[in-house]
């Protein structure tokens, strides 16, 4: 059955004292939005609607960047859940199948849960969970998995307060339908709010089935204020862990290591302690990462080391059995088979060729204060310690750059290259410099 999501993240977040939106706040190196949107993908959906509000133009950009098919309809004023999905139907005409309302703060939900949702065959299908201490939650009427309505708690009698089956959030309906009985809301409530959960009842009212599909609660876990955005984090981190190790990586110390939600890890990826994964990070089988890097945006291949203390920004290409030492960082570097940094220095717009090797305190000037320039190596080249290397330049095949040189002109292959003063050796003047200094400071003491 075709599916379209439906993701609701056009509140303000007033809980979390922030000027940005709260589905922008970031779990796992990512937007909390990204979260559901990772979740629903799972479920193949044809189309992707993103319902923005406050700070509409910022979560457009980031759900742009997330998925560029997905669509934004705005919600300039927020008044409620049932609103809010009116602002899409819009963005849903012709579509056939099954909408799959999520939350964008409510960043655990998982694929399979989703999954069981969408195969409900009732007409209305929530998305329920036994909550322990159900607070201001929904409630869900139910006898079994037959769901009569939902009461917000601001509408709920004492006895249906007492409830403890509570509402997520997660609706799935028949896109038509879902329409037609959005269509038919009114805010006449205790939050004079259009409800969506006041579909369930409305569509009982026609006769139609509605059902409820359980899930843990902590799934349903959603984000309100920065505590719980931290201890989400803890959450994840933890999942994220467990997976990792599940999946056969080592590390020695998991509860030190961070990830990201998009962080792919092969079989046999060792990871020391203290590593922090930021966004964009795949690591092929048998790559070793030591302790205290800091890795974005890098794709690591199979049998390369990197660390301890390494920093691979995004665009670091590192191909097999590269090895990169401690106080190294790379940036937007293509680094060939077998190529060795192993020590203090900066590679950013480079492209090196297979089996060169780059000398302690190399840096790649890449920047002139205005634009970058890519520095250019070839394959085994020797990349001599202290090497600056002034983009933009070529250093050819099996060339050698002298130690201490400031390369400024293309060295063709095969070539020596010495960019540096010549060295001038006064015998004597050490000793002579040092007795004049010293009677110098003493005349000082004296004097005073
Ligand atoms: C909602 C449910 C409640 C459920 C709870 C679970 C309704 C009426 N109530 O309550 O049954 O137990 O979630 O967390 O649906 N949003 C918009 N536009 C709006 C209003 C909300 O986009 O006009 C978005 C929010 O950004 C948020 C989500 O919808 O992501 C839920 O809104 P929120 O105000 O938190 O709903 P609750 O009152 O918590
Ligand atoms: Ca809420």
């Amino acid at each position: 059955m075709a599916i379209a999501l439906l993701v609701l993240a056009a509140g303000q977040g007033t809980r979390m004292n922030s000027d940005l939106p709260k589905v922008l706040h970031r779990l796992g190196a990512a937007p909390l939005v990204a979260h559901a949107l990772a979740a629903g993908r799972a479920l193949d959906p044809e189309r992707v609607v993103v319902v923005a509000g406050h700070g509409a133009e910022a979560v457009s950009k980031a759900v742009a960047k997330l998925d560029p098919d997905a669509q934004i309809a705005l919600q300039g004023e927020q008044l409620g859940t049932g609103h809010a999905v009116a602002q899409a139907l819009p963005l849903l005409t012709g579509f056939e199948g099954r909408v799959i309302v999520l939350y964008g703060d409510t960043p655990f939900i998982r694929p399979e849960t989703l999954e069981a949702l969408s195969e409900s065959p009732a007409d209305v299908t929530v998305l329920g969970f036994e909550a322990a201490d159900p607070g201001r939650y929904g409630r869900l009427i139910a006898r079994g998995r037959d769901l009569d309505r939902i009461v917000e708690f601001k509408d709920a009698t004492d006895k249906e307060r007492a409830i403890t089956l509570c509402n997520s959030g997660v609706i799935a309906c028949d896109a038509a339908l879902l329409a037609d009985l959005v269509g038919g809301l009114s805010n006449d409530n205790a939050a004079g709010e259009y409800y969506l959960t006041d579909i369930v009842a409305a569509a009982r009212a026609r006769g139609l089935s509605a059902e409820v599909v359980t899930c843990p609660e902590a799934e349903t876990l959603g984000i309100n204020t920065r505590a719980e955005l931290a201890r989400a984090e803890a959450l994840f981190q933890t999942r994220a862990r467990a997976e990792a190790l599940e999946n056969g990586v080592t590390m020695v110390d998991p509860a030190t290591v961070y990830f990201a939600l998009d962080t792919y890890l092969g079989r046999d990826v060792v990871i020391g302690p203290h590593v922090v994964f930021g966004p964009d990070v795949t690591i092929e089988s048998g790559a070793e990462i030591a302790a205290f890097c800091h890795l974005e945006g890098c794709h690591i291949s199979r049998g390369a080391t990197v660390g301890p203390f390494a920093r691979l920004r995004p665009g670091a290409e590192l191909a097999e059995d590269v090895h990169i030492g401690n106080f190294v960082e790379v940036k937007n570097s293509i680094l060939g088979e077998g190529v060795k940094v192993g020590h203090l220095t900066y590679l950013g717009d480079a492209d090196v060729g297979e089996g060169t090797n780059i000398g302690a305190g190399t840096v790649t000037c890449n920047y002139d204060g205005v634009f970058k320039h890519r520095t250019t190596i070839g394959a085994n080249a020797f990349i001599g310690s202290d090497t600056m290397l002034v983009a933009p330049v070529t250093v050819g095949d099996g060339a050698l750059t002298a130690s201490g040189s400031t390369i400024t002109e293309d060295v063709p292959a095969g070539a020596v290259a010495l960019g540096r003063a010549k060295q001038v050796t006064k015998p004597g003047l050490a000793v002579k410099l040092f007795e004049m200094l010293r009677a110098k400071k003493a005349a000082i003491k004296k004097g005073a």
